[in-house]
């Protein structure tokens, strides 16, 4: 069996725990693959609204396991809170979530680390989520972090110490002010600790493996999104994982020939939260909508989100990199009621028009080329089947998918599981 893969094609916050919680009835299991608590996964069901960093979002499922992955870096503390907000929905956690002994540990001094980086850099910091998510993955690829399975092992502790000391040392040499109180920190670390060691870990490459071979479907859930991917996205203004598809194999052992359908989850406009170029993004009255409508705040960190059109260059990029099968458009809802809508299709670069993303897409090497398009004035929010939407909006639509080559598949009408619309 094949193994599905969900990914945002923007710069993250695109709706992906929406849409996975709206396909986990069709799976057996539902695996993150990358990033950590510096995700904010929104699902919204029977009139609440849930949030979720580190756990998948098949976890409000009966039929689905739900396995955090190797190429995910997990913080205990953040991860006790999710585990506390579900209690009150009485899932049976310990037989529903599962956890890969390979995935990393994000400790209390790489949180301070973050801090300390993003401080030393002044106007130029990434606006990080402030979650060690940097600093955990530089300890990974440096060949220094713990691991899950490492708490299994009798001298772990020691391994912790001999880590955060090093880390103070770091923070030291930052020579930035930062307040903290490790002490209470590590405590509040040491009793996560506890409450995770209480969950089930597992060799997941070698689970999934077997899932497969017993015909059991599984969908691999990505964070973030692909301009905020290591290697291809707005570099430095990234995050420190691959979030594109190449990230689903290494972030679960899967092999390449064994991915199947690639879901690839936009926004009808596009939104960005921290530093780093944004080419299609607004500063008029248009972008303030989009933001109040959309109701545009981290899920994270609570930051505004930045505003603009749709930037299908961009967009190509992503579908091309990810090798998307369909395509899912979220938040056309939010558009309505705009008269014109405009979607960048090229960039004005050193005087050429290009269609591609060129190395540098900072604001004074690129000037966006819009196609404009008519709007749509109808309230998406209560339809729920094709044929109802407007006829501008199958117009936008259908540009979209003549452009991209890829079928929009999902229109999602609003943030509950029940405003989506299949086509
Ligand atoms: P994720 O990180 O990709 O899972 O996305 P987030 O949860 O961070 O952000 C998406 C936001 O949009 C959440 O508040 C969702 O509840 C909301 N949302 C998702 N789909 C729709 C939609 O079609 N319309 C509207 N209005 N809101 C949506
Ligand atoms: P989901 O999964 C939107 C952004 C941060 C910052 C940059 C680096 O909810 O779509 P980091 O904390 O990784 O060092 O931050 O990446 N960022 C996100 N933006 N959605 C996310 O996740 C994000 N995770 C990180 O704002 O610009
Ligand atoms: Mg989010």
């Amino acid at each position: 069996m094949a193994v599905d893969l969900l990914l945002g094609l923007q710069w993250g916050d695109e709706g992906k725990g929406k849409i996975v919680d709206v396909l986990t009835k069709d799976y057996d299991i539902i695996a993150r693959f990358q990033g950590g608590p510096n995700a904010g996964h929104t699902l919204e069901f029977d009139g609440i609204k849930h949030v979720l960093h580190t756990i998948p979002s098949g976890i409000f499922h009966k039929n689905a396991l739900n396995i955090v992955g190797n190429g995910v870096v997990i913080d205990p503390v953040i991860f006790r809170k999710e585990l506390d907000n579900l209690e009150k929905f009485r899932i049976d956690i310990g037989s529903r979530l599962f956890i890969s002994r390979k995935a990393h540990l994000i400790l209390p001094t790489h949180r301070l680390l973050d801090a300390a980086s993003e401080a030393s850099k002044g106007k130029a910091k990434i606006g990080s989520t402030l979650k060690g998510i940097g600093p955990t993955y530089m300890d990974k690829t440096g060949r220094n972090g713990m691991r899950i399975g490492d708490l299994e092992l009798a001298n772990w502790k020691e391994k912790y110490r001999a880590l955060a000391d090093k880390h103070e040392a770091m923070i030291d040499f930052y020579d930035v002010e930062i307040q903290y109180d490790l002490k209470e920190l590590e405590d509040e670390f040491m009793s996560a600790i506890r409450e995770l060691m209480k969950l089930r870990f597992i060799d997941s490459e070698e689970y999934i493996y077997q899932a497969r071979k017993e015909g059991k479907k599984i969908l691999a859930e990505g964070a973030q999104g692909s301009l905020l991917d290591i290697d291809f996205g707005t570099y430095p203004y990234v995050t420190s994982s691959n979030t594109t598809a190449a990230g689903a194999c290494t972030g679960l052992g899967v092999a390449p020939g064994a991915i199947g359908r690639v879901f690839g989850i936009f926004k009808a406009y596009a939104t960005r939260v921290g530093s780093g170029p944004f080419p299609t993004e607004l500063f008029d009255k248009d972008g303030a909508t989009m933001g109040r409508v959309g109701n545009e705040f981290g899920a994270t960190t609570g930051r505004p989100r930045r505003c603009g059109w749709l930037d299908l260059v961009a967009l190509k990029y992503a579908v091309q990199i990810n090798g998307v099968t369909e395509l899912m458009m979220m938040k056309g809802d939010v558009l309505s009621g705009f008269k014109k809508i405009k979607v960048c299709t090229a960039y004005s670069y050193k005087g050429k028009t290009i269609r591609h993303l060129p190395f540098n897409i900072e604001a004074e090497n690129v000037t966006p080329i819009y196609t404009e398009m008519q709007g749509w004035a109808k309230d998406l929010t209560k339809m729920s089947k094709a044929e109802e939407l407007p006829g501008t909006l199958n117009d936008y639509i259908d540009f979209l998918e003549g452009e991209l080559e890829v079928p929009i598949k999902i229109v999602s009408v609003g943030p509950d599981r029940t405003q989506t619309i299949h086509r």
